[in-house]
């Protein structure tokens, strides 16, 4: 037991990494060192936000208005921060893309043709951190392909199948990050006294079907008739049960571990749903497939969807196979 324990102690990302390919795969270090510069992140945005309220920078706005249109929240800054940060001398990473910048941000040291570019959303959730409520980050990586001269970046718009991993951090209760490099999805606890990430669950699955359906009603006026027939009969159907927190991390781990959906559908203000494909939708779709659960925009998988620029937005029905079948059934209009 003891052998055991130390062991596990051991097995933080990085390592896990590494376990998962073969250690000498071309991949494998790259990776393994991208995992381990993403649980620092991870680290230094669960420590700035456990001292909400006691320091500065964490509440509150910052007065600009992100791409998005949204206002954006001084955790919002920090975070991208700190990513951008971590990654400045990983020698990994030429660009990072995230919510919160027009364009992707450039390495500016020369950075070899064909490295790495992470995608991410640095705070999900960002409407509950004044309320201590559960947020979280979402990541993914893409090998650049071309050179990208013009620093158009356009090999990053591209289907969600190109991600080589994917992953996200809940701050929750305890901080926890989830990743796949495409063999099972993991799931580490941040041991505060430790300050590593420690391997929690291996290989999770999610349930054939689940009774959570996780969407926000107060949109119901703005949905299309379809889907408005979807929720009418899980509100008459037995065995379901509403949980929405505001977070699509959060939400989504709910259902990675017990099963069921999670619905932003298109509405009336924003026809193609809030979600971003290439760093909140795609990583979630990347991980859900891994686990044995769909991802789809209501026509199509969300990994197979075509995007034509960057901060682009699409519906998302994500969880378990049986209930995302329902929803497309009820979409094309067989229920
Ligand atoms: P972000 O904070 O990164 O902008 O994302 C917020 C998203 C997502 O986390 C959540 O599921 C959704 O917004 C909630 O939107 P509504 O408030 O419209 O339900
Ligand atoms: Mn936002
Ligand atoms: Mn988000
Ligand atoms: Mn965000």
């Amino acid at each position: 037991a003891q052998e055991h324990s130390l062991n596990r102690d051991c097995m933080t990302p990085s390592r896990h990494v590494l376990q998962e390919l073969n250690s000498f795969a071309p991949h494998a270090q790259d990776l393994s060192a991208i995992m381990g510069r993403i649980a620092l992140a991870a680290k230094l945005i669960s420590r700035h936000l456990s001292r909400a309220g006691i320091i500065e920078g964490v509440l509150g706005f910052t007065g600009e208005r992100n791409v998005q249109g949204e206002s954006v929240k001084k955790m919002d800054l920090y975070a991208n921060d700190v990513f951008i940060q971590v990654f400045k001398q990983s020698g990994l990473v030429c660009r990072l893309a995230s919510e919160e910048m027009d364009e992707p941000y450039y390495i500016p040291e020369n950075c070899p043709i064909g490295r790495y570019t992470l995608l991410f959303d640095p705070i999900d959730g960002s409407s509950n951190i004044d309320t201590n409520l559960n947020v979280g980050s979402i990541f993914a990586i893409r090998q650049q392909e071309g050179d990208d001269l013009d620093r158009r970046a356009r090999d990053l718009v591209q289907p969600g199948r190109k991600q080589i991993a994917a992953g996200y951090v809940l701050y929750g209760a305890s901080t926890m990050l989830v990743y796949s490099i495409g063999s099972g999805v993991h799931s580490f606890t941040l041991d505060p006294s430790l300050g590593e990430f420690i391997l929690a669950q291996e290989n999770i699955q999610v349930p054939a079907w689940g009774g959570v359906y996780s969407v926000n009603e107060g949109n119901f006026w703005q949905w299309d008739e379809p889907i408005r027939e979807y929720v009418r009969y899980v509100h008459r159907t037995p065995g379901y049960s509403a949980r929405y927190g505001g977070a699509l991390v959060g939400d989504f781990h709910r259902i990675l571990l017990q099963g069921g959906i999670f619905l932003y559908p298109g509405s009336v203000e924003k026809p193609h749903g809030k979600l971003r494909l290439l760093y909140e939708n795609a990583p979630l779709a990347f991980l859900i497939e891994h686990a044995g659960g769909r991802a789809s925009t209501g026509t199509r998988a969300i990994l197979d969807h075509e995007p034509t620029e960057l901060h682009e937005r699409t519906p998302l029905f994500i969880g378990s196979p049986d209930n995302v079948a329902q929803v497309e059934a009820f979409l094309q209009g067989k229920p």
